[in-house]
């Protein structure tokens, strides 16, 4: 039997090849990228990115004194969050990150309130909620206006009318979005907003948020998203000559493919509907599957023909803390190692110490490894 602890295994060629094929995009399309680094916030893995040039998108003030710790200049930050509290506003105003993204006219008084006492560099920008619906899980969808994020754009335009040293505006529609007509709705809205401005009103800074979506069902065919796509949607309706540099935040599709979490199957139980793997590794590791019903794929290593459907559960005394059903895998014993995919985004910056369970260990592949996991499709399905 197998005794090693469930681990994060994070792959640095694929996390070099995404980023370099984010910067590309964004030198084509002219965007300038802050990272959005609650999706992971491992040292090696932030570092990699800021060697890449990115930016930083935090919304604590734990995230900002951890993004000066790993060496980003104040400038380089942005910081958001709907519910920044007054220390959070005055850390940052001393602190001097580039801009906050304000989200509401409350919001606004009280950082009025500390900048009169502070003299601050940071600049402000405006969070608006554009009211645009967005076909993506629903607790991770924010730009329609029940949502609790931004404000309305005739509150942006109170503010603006008294505060004249507002520079622009905030935008974030949702996360994990596929299908780039959104982007595209998003480019023409905020076109249509921008061209309602007042004449006197001198646009200095746009952000468009993140919201990228990754290959979750075929990780290993496309582990690199679409960041081309992306970028020429935003740009759609917001050429260059109108906006020279567009800012965006991308958390999930910086890191998200390139992460994949390690466990050992612990029990085995033949169940009425199908067959149960129990592993050593469950919710405390990866929330995403029990608070938001997010599949994830789920491989074994091995040249066995036979492949049968398991459900596969982590061991939190939780009916919830399950990856889910119909995992078409080799027959199981105690023991074999399954790969959780596409855990780069989400999975350890959001763990629990639920059971007090400890933070899992991380692993770093350095150089590129040709993978033995067989595609399923070539191997006979017993029911
Ligand atoms: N900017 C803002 C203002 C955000 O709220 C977010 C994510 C991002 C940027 C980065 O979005 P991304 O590029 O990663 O889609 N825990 C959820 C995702 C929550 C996203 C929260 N906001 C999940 O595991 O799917």
């Amino acid at each position: 039997m197998n005794y090693s602890r469930p681990y994060y295994r994070y792959s640095l060629p694929i996390l070099n090849q995404t980023l370099i094929a984010a910067t590309e995009a964004a030198n084509q399309f002219q965007f300038k990228m802050h990272y959005a680094i609650k999706a992971n916030n491992h040292t090696r893995i932030v570092q990699k990115i800021k060697e890449y040039g990115l930016g930083v998108d935090c919304v604590s003030a734990e995230e900002i004194e951890f993004a000066l710790l790993q060496g980003w200049s104040p400038t380089e930050i942005v910081f958001a969050g709907s519910g920044k509290t007054y220390f959070e506003i005055q850390y940052a105003l001393e602190q001097n990150v580039g801009v906050i993204h304000c989200e509401s006219m409350q919001e606004w008084e009280i950082i009025q309130e500390i900048r009169a006492n502070t003299a601050s560099k940071t600049q402000i920008a405006l969070r608006i909620n554009p009211d645009l619906k967005v076909e993506t899980h629903a607790k991770i969808s924010t730009g329609e206006k029940h949502h609790k994020f931004g404000m309305g754009f005739h509150e942006a335009l109170e503010i603006i009318a008294i505060d004249r040293s507002i520079i622009g505006f905030h935008f974030h529609i949702g996360s994990q979005i596929l299908d780039m007509q959104y982007f595209e709705s998003l480019s023409l809205t905020v076109r249509n907003l921008l061209d309602t401005l007042p004449n006197n009103f001198n646009l200095k800074y746009l952000n468009l948020g993140g919201g990228l979506g990754i290959d979750y069902e075929q990780p290993e065919r496309n582990p690199i998203p679409d960041f081309e796509g992306w970028m020429m949607a935003l740009r759609s309706h917001l050429p260059t000559s109108l906006i020279p540099i567009i800012h965006i935040e991308p958390g999930r599709s910086i890191v998200g493919q390139c992460g994949t979490l390690v466990g050992t199957v612990q029990y085995l139980k033949h169940l009425d509907s199908q067959p149960l793997a129990i592993l050593d590794v469950g919710m405390n590791a990866l929330m995403r599957p029990a608070l938001y019903g997010a599949r994830h794929q789920v491989t074994a290593q091995s040249d066995q023909l036979i492949r049968v459907n398991y459900t596969v559960s982590g061991p939190s005394c939780e009916s919830s803390d399950t990856f889910g059903d119909n995992f078409l895998l080799p027959v199981l014993k105690r023991g074999d190692q399954l790969i959780i995919h596409s855990t780069g985004a989400y999975g350890a910056s959001m763990s629990l110490n639920y059971n007090l369970r400890r933070p899992l260990e991380s692993q770093f592949i350095e150089e590129e490894i040709k993978t033995s996991f067989k595609k399923t499709e070539n191997f006979a399905e017993v029911a």
